[in-house]
């Protein structure tokens, strides 16, 4: 998933050699009117065309929904992909080779390609293994889990035999350097050459979302610990950026618009085996914003569905808000303690599954639910102690709407008259919170930053916007903030990203060119360009702020827990490095 940046003559050399009504009319039906060509749109459902391609400007539009723009646009729109994964797609497409920039950058991606070679013959090695005599152990655990063959097929299960190295030997006959399987986790050095990282263990292959093989999660069928033994850390496989099943899942999730989120692998394939296909899990570690920022991509709507018990319903409360940041809908389908998604599926069946998800609540009542649901709201003190548990949830919400909404939902739960409930909110909402003393070696104790000033998103977008309002006026501008090493994702805004890289590869796509009109109709910022660019500054820093808390609760609740401890001292210094050079 790598960012690559492409020169301008190259991606017009793609615009140029590739043609829009070929392209669309491979995807479209489209049929010629005087100088354009019309059909019916892609983007939404209708019976007379109203989707227009204009070959003279190389340009679509649908005058029905209002989507617009080039050939790129398409694609991305289309396909869900990231403008240069499209660019690359239309140019392979057309035999054009894809240029990397640096050699520095060339051999990082040729490593990374050789990885996902290592890892996808390892797959088939595993693979075959499964469905041999050595593998019939591994074979009946399936079978006692009710994985069918064909189920296994499908997710392409393997098994890692009970050797030292039956890998190792493997890879090495098919002349692969064994340094590069250990780079990409499979085999380890021991003292007489290397060993298989992996042995006597269920093989879950793990993919991107592309498809590419780029680690594994091994299941002992027996006493081994741990239970699962996953990839490590690698250039191809990042755990924070991985989502298992959605290789397989996302056509399903655009579809449906909606994905299902779990926390097993099992859980996945056995959600498959009763026909609900959109379905991802987070191999067992906190949600990221960067796994939410990937499923946005693909939909608007999420049902969390963890595991029953604390572990997984604690887990499902850090990643809905992580989710619900990103701009998804969240909503979460509970089960009870001791079932996880797998075990309801096999148990319960097609039927009941469907019906509970469709019964999954949206995530806020879901938190109002929980924090009612551990206090005795019978007596007095419980009662109180909830209510002070929901004011602090309440007065996070920064949509006055959503609080005033959720206020009554809360006061009606508790038994509690809203307006009491309210006058508590405000309260909290008005007193200026002074960051509590933290103890450097206690992480639970690093000060929330992101709770007490609420309209906070807002001004973000605000920051961003300034600082393109600067830029359309004054494009010499934008030498200085790329000097400053601001790249098109430090603006989270979808639409001001768009512009900015357009902006900065100077490709006019009609689309960017209608957001900056937009913004150069609303007024001109108030401040000068140094003290925009400075609050711009401060936002992208307190954001690297949040990615680290977020990072450093994932190492933290890590089931795993390899070599993590120098990470983590790296970001705790990082952390207090940049905490102590801001004074928000
Ligand atoms: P679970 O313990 O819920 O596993 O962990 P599961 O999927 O239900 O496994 P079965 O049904 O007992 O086989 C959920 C996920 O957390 C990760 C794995 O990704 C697992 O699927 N995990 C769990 C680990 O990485 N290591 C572990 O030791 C345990
Ligand atoms: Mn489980």
């Amino acid at each position: 998933m790598g960012i690559a940046r492409f020169s301008e003559e190259w991606i017009e050399q793609v615009r140029s050699a590739v043609d829009i009504v070929e392209v669309i009319g491979r995807r479209v039906e489209l049929r010629q009117s005087g100088k354009n060509y019309v059909g019916l749109c892609p983007f939404h459902s209708e019976k007379t065309p109203s989707f227009t391609v204009e070959p003279e400007k190389q340009f679509y539009h649908c005058f029905g929904c209002g989507q617009g723009g080039n050939v790129f646009n398409f694609i991305m729109a289309t396909e869900n992909l990231t403008f240069p994964e499209a660019v690359i797609k239309l140019a392979e497409e057309k035999g054009i080779p894809v240029p990397v920039i640096s050699p520095r950058e060339r051999r990082r991606e040729q490593e990374r390609e050789q990885l996902r070679q290592v890892n996808l013959l390892a797959a088939r090695f595993f693979y075959r293994n499964l469905r041999r005599p050595a593998g019939a152990q591994a074979w009946a655990y399936l079978q006692r889990r009710g994985i069918s063959g064909e189920l296994a097929r499908s997710f392409y299960l393997g098994f890692a035999p009970e050797e030292w190295d039956g890998l190792a030997a493997f890879l090495q006959a098919q002349g692969i350097d064994l340094g590069l399987a250990q780079a990409a986790g499979l085999v380890t050095k021991g003292k007489r050459g290397y060993i298989d990282r992996f042995r006597g263990r269920l093989m879950f292959p793990i993919c991107d979302h592309l498809g590419r093989f780029v680690g594994f999660g091994g299941r002992s069928i027996g006493e081994g610990q741990p239970k699962y033994l996953n990839t490590g850390q690698t250039p191809v496989f990042n755990k924070g950026q991985i989502l298992y099943g959605l290789n397989w899942a996302k056509e399903e999730i655009k579809a449906q618009d909606q994905v299902v989120i779990v926390e097993g692998y099992t859980d996945v394939i056995s959600l498959f085996a009763v026909g609900q296909r959109n379905v991802v899990a987070s191999l067992g570690t906190a949600f990221t914003s960067a796994h939410a920022r990937l499923l946005r991509r693909f939909c608007s709507q999420a049902i969390i569905a963890f595991d029953g018990d604390t572990a997984g319903q604690r887990a499902a409360w850090r990643g809905m808000e992580v989710l619900h940041a990103s701009g998804l809908q969240v909503r979460v389908a509970s089960l009870a303690s001791g079932q996880d998604p797998d075990s309801y599926a096999r148990s319960q069946g097609a039927e009941a599954v469907r019906t509970w998800l469709n019964s999954a609540q949206p995530f806020r009542e879901y938190q109002i639910d929980r924090i009612i649901s551990q206090h005795d709201v019978e007596t007095r003190e419980g009662k109180l102690a909830a209510s002070t548990e929901l004011v602090t949830l309440l007065a996070q919400l920064t949509s006055a709407v959503e609080r005033d909404e959720y206020l009554r939902y809360a006061a009606e739960r508790l038994g509690v008259r809203e307006e009491s409930l309210a006058a508590e909110v405000n309260q909290k909402l008005g007193i200026a919170k002074v960051p509590p003393v933290h103890n450097r070696r206690n992480l639970k104790n690093i000060p929330k930053r992101r709770r007490p000033k609420p309209p906070l998103e807002a001004g973000e977008a605000l920051r961003e916007r300034e600082v393109l309002r600067y830029l359309l006026q004054e494009p010499d501008l934008l030498a200085e903030l790329q000097q400053r090493g601001v790249s098109p994702e430090d603006f989270q805004h979808p639409e001001y990203r768009q512009v900015f890289v357009s902006l900065s590869q100077s490709i006019p796509d009609a689309q960017g060119t209608a957001i900056a009109s937009r913004l150069l109709s609303l007024p001109a910022p108030t401040a000068n360009w140094e003290d925009c660019l400075q609050s711009f500054l401060a936002v992208l820093q307190r954001r690297r702020l949040r990615k680290i808390e977020e990072k450093l609760s994932l190492l933290e609740n890590d089931r795993e827990g390899f070599d993590v401890r120098m990470e983590l001292y790296q970001l705790i210094k990082e952390y207090f490095d940049i905490y102590h050079e801001q004074s928000f």
